[in-house]
C-alpha cells in the first residue's frame, strides 16, 4: 500500500477563494479593501519568484498589493525609514519583508521595526511571544499552513507523537509551538540530533524544515504516519554541455521511499509551498479586521 499525496495546490485554491469571498464581504460592508506591502531587497532570483507570486495572488484576491522593489546597496536607516512610512500608512494592513535581506542589514532589528499588528509574517519578537504564551498575535504563515493541511488530514491532533526535523524562527520553533498547541507532545531534532533516524522513526506526525536535499530517508518513516516537507530544493540536472543548465526541486524527504510508509505526505512542488501565500492573504485580512475593529467575516 502506498500513501496519500497531499494536495497542497487544491488546498491552498480553496483558502485563496475563502480570503476573496471575505475581502468581497470586507468590501461591501465596511468599504475596507485589506493591503499588503511587499519589500524585497536586491535580485535574489528565488525571492523574486516568492514576490511576484505574492503580488499576484494578493491581486486575484481583490486586495490591494504595494510592492517596493529596493535596490541592495540600501541603508539600514532608508529601509527602516521605509517600515515607518507602512507603518502609519491606513491602506497598508500587512508588511512583509522578504528574507533573506543582504548581509549588511541588521535583519532583526528590521523584522522588529514592523507594527506588530501589519507583521502578517509573525515574526516581530511580540508575535513571537503571544504565540509562544498563548496570546493572539500574527502567526508565521508556513507553520500555520502546515496546521490546517494536518487538521483537514487528521482531525484532532491530540496526544499525537510530533517531531519537527529544523529550529529556524520563520518555521521549525512556531511549528512545534502550534503542534504543541494541539495537544500533541512535540520533539525538536536538529543538526546536533545524536540519533535523527530513532527520532524521526517515534514521529506520527513529522514536520521536517531544513532545506537539505531528501535528508530524511524513506525507512526511517514510521508506517501509517503524516509527513509534511517543507523542503523545497533545487538540484542540478544532468545537462549536456553547451545546454542551459536545468534543475528539479526536491523536498527534505525521500518522497517516493516515504510513500511507502506513509499514510500521507506532501509532495514538492505543490504541497507546503502554495499553502504559505494562501495563509498569508488570510493573515493580510485577519489584520485589517483587527486594525479596523471589525468581525472576520465566516465563510
Ligand atoms: N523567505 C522565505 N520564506 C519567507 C517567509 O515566509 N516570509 C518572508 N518574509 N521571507 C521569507
Amino acid at each position: 500500500m502506498t500513501g496519500k499525496i497531499i494536495d497542497g495546490k487544491a488546498f491552498a485554491e480553496r483558502l485563496k477563494s475563502d480570503t476573496a469571498k471575505q475581502v468581497s464581504i470586507l468590501k461591501e460592508k465596511y468599504s475596507i479593501t485589506p493591503g499588503l506591502a511587499v519589500i524585497i531587497v536586491g535580485e535574489d532570483p528565488a525571492s523574486q519568484v516568492y514576490v511576484r507570486n505574492k503580488n499576484k495572488s494578493t491581486k486575484a484576491a481583490g486586495m490591494n498589493s504595494f510592492e517596493h522593489r529596493l535596490d541592495d546597496n540600501i541603508s539600514q536607516n532608508e529601509l527602516l525609514d521605509l517600515i515607518e512610512k507602512l507603518n502609519h500608512d491606513p491602506a497598508v494592513h500587512g508588511i512583509l519583508c522578504q528574507l533573506p535581506l543582504p548581509k549588511d542589514l541588521d535583519e532583526n532589528a528590521i523584522i522588529n521595526a514592523i507594527s506588530p499588528a501589519k507583521d502578517v509574517d509573525g515574526f516581530h519578537v511580540i508575535n513571537s511571544g503571544l504565540l509562544a504564551t498563548g496570546g493572539k498575535g500574527m502567526v508565521p504563515c508556513t507553520p500555520l499552513g502546515c496546521i490546517k493541511m494536518l487538521r483537514a488530514e487528521l482531525g484532532s491532533l491530540c496526544g499525537k507523537d510530533a517531531v519537527v526535523v529544523g529550529r529556524s524562527n520563520i518555521v521549525g520553533k512556531p511549528m512545534a509551538q502550534l503542534l504543541l498547541d494541539e495537544d500533541c507532545t512535540v520533539t525538536i531534532a536538529h543538526r546536533h540530533t545524536k540519533d535523527l533516524a530513532s527520532v524521526v522513526r517515534n514521529a506520527d506526525i513529522l514536520v521536517v524544515a531544513v532545506g537539505v536535499p531528501e535528508l530524511v530517508k524513506g525507512s526511517w518513516i514510521k508506517k501509517g504516519a503524516t509527513v509534511i516537507d517543507v523542503g523545497i530544493n533545487r538540484i542540478k540536472k544532468k545537462t549536456p554541455a553547451g545546454e542551459k543548465q536545468k534543475y528539479r526541486l526536491t523536498g527534505d524527504v525521500e518522497f517516493k521511499e516515504a510513500l511507502k510508509n506513509a499514510a500521507a505526505i506532501t509532495p514538492v512542488p505543490g504541497g507546503v509551498g502554495p499553502m504559505t501565500i494562501g495563509v498569508l492573504l488570510q493573515n493580510t485580512v485577519t489584520a485589517a479586521c483587527r486594525q479596523h475593529n471589525v468581525a472576520e467575516p465566516k465563510i
